[in-house]
């Protein structure tokens, strides 16, 4: 069957106005696979170099592991310091086919797994890494707060989640354009009208991380390096104490909102 021609799966999900699902995200990274270096490779290629540049200093001169999410044909893989351990999943095996090509193409012996894996479901021990980085992905996994709480799970207490992302416009013709997009993106594998607020008060509510970086980036801005930082033990329960404000109020104060 031709992978581009539109399944019937899709068409109703579009016609319900409804969200998609992880087959529909496979479905969509199968027709990506074959030629999305070309289409995103140069175009996202500042946003994943300034990803790396912040998971690298999060980790230290002497390196850390790092897991990659929505780790996709690995294009970024070679652009790590070899000092650092990596483990890339993704759910899409024509994705992940092309990463571990990659891998061998470049002997990158710091890449210690590429598995087959939901970002919502991960398979992985509680407290594994010193940073969690998802380059394009939070606004194509079917539910981002049950992801993110996987991240903040297996990220080590003073580790980071670092995401490189679309970011949906809060007003003006910007976000009139994503919401009449919408239904042909979800098709294609992503949410255009995700906004940031969505991020922040899933930060406020978890209790285990806070927000310390959101940054514009290209293309046209519309893009945002985010990077949240998981709280120590002591650090959360602080958090948690009586005086400090409440969950609404806590998105509220961010200087971003
Ligand atoms: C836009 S691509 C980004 C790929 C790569 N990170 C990059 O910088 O180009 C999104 C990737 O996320 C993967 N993905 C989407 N939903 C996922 C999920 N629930 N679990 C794991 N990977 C997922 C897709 O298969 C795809 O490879």
């Amino acid at each position: 069957m031709n992978p581009w021609r539109r399944p019937p799966h899709a068409v109703k999900l579009a016609r319900m106005g409804a969200d998609f699902d992880n087959a529909n995200v496979e479905r969509a990274y199968a027709r990506w696979a074959p030629i999305y270096d070309l289409v995103f490779g140069a175009v996202f290629e500042r946003g994943r170099r300034a990803a790396i540049v912040a998971a690298e200093r999060a980790c230290g001169s002497l390196g850390g592991r790092i897991l990659e999410v929505g780790v996709g044909t690995g294009i970024s893989l070679p652009d790590y310091a070899r000092v650092n351990r990596l483990v890339g999943v993704d759910l899409s095996e024509p994705m992940l086919r092309k990463a571990q090509a990659r891998v061998a193409e470049h002997g990158l012996s710091n890449v210690e797994a590429l598995a087959v894996m939901d970002a919502e479901h991960l398979a992985l021990p509680d407290k594994s890494f010193d940073v969690v980085v998802a380059q394009y992905v939070i606004t194509t996994v079917p539910h981002p707060e049950a992801t993110l709480d996987e991240f903040a799970r297996v990220t080590k207490p003073g580790g980071e989640i670092v995401l490189i992302n679309h970011i949906g416009a809060e007003s003006g013709p910007r976000r009139l354009f994503e919401a009449c997009f919408a239904p042909l993106a979800r098709w294609l594998g992503w949410r255009p009208e995700f906004r940031f607020g969505r991020l922040a008060s899933w930060a406020a509510r978890h209790g285990g991380v806070r927000v310390i970086e959101r940054h514009a980036m290209p293309p046209l801005g519309h893009f945002s390096l985010i990077r949240f930082e998981r709280l120590t033990d002591g650090e959360r329960r602080i958090a948690a104490s009586p005086g400090r404000p409440k969950v609404a109020d806590q998105a509220a104060e961010q200087p971003w909102m």
